[in-house]
């Protein structure tokens, strides 16, 4: 299973790089405009410091548009991966991406038959929002499986990127399906580390060693 950490900021991407666990990188509008960082720049400085697939998100609604970005983003640097929305217009701009050899990762996928068109048009990637369709009462876990289901069917390329993760118990839930990548803020990273029973063991091992060094 490969992690990608989903944020711009690059004291948590430096930090989370220094665990050894991170393979990529996914960003949005909303993550990007967060940071007040030139948009190039900021995509570089990531594409610096982690070495697997940052993907970036396309702002157009016109297929000719996203393609432009496409095209101009994926010079930038040979990792980055478009990310576009799943939207008629996007699966056009999917399906040229796929013929030019640029990458991309469908975005805002709420359904299995979305992840389905999108899989169709050549997507690499396609990201399902977990904690968004659990946050209106739908379980969000389910159409991973079933888009997981779908590709193990046709035997489909495309990898599964788990997004909108909000707790741990979404990763464990996206490892057990056997979904390719989860997509993981840092605040999430964390708490996958800690437990409090580590802490209560360690600070006894600790104190144990201290008494018997004493004697
Ligand atoms: C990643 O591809 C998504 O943009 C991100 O996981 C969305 O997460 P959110 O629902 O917490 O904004």
């Amino acid at each position: 299973m490969k992690f990608f950490l989903d944020t711009a900021n690059l004291e948590q991407i430096k930090e989370a790089n220094e665990l050894g666990i991170i393979d990529g990188v996914t960003t949005n509008p909303t993550l990007v405009a967060r940071e007040g960082k030139d948009f190039k720049e900021l995509i570089l400085e990531i594409c610096d410091i982690i070495n697997g697939p940052i993907s970036v998100e396309a702002i157009g609604l016109k297929s000719d548009y996203i393609v432009k970005e496409a095209i101009e983003y994926s010079n930038w640097h040979k990792n980055i991966v478009i990310k576009i929305p799943i939207i008629g217009e996007g699966l056009k701009a999917v399906k040229k991406c796929s013929e030019l050899g640029i990458k991309t990762n469908v975005t805002l996928i709420f359904s299995t038959n979305q992840a389905l068109l999108a899989i169709k048009a050549g997507a690499n990637y396609v990201s399902p929002f977990i904690g968004r369709l659990d946050d209106i009462g739908v379980n969000g876990m389910s159409i991973v499986s079933e888009i997981l289901d779908v590709i193990n069917n046709y035997k489909y390329k495309t990898e599964v990127i788990v997004a909108s993760i909000r707790h741990p118990q979404h990763v464990l839930e996206a490892a057990l399906l056997g979904a390719h990548i989860a997509t993981i803020p840092f605040s999430v990273i964390k708490k996958l580390i800690n437990h409090p029973l580590t802490d209560i063991g360690l600070k006894r091992f600790l104190d144990d060693w201290k008494k018997m060094n004493k004697k």
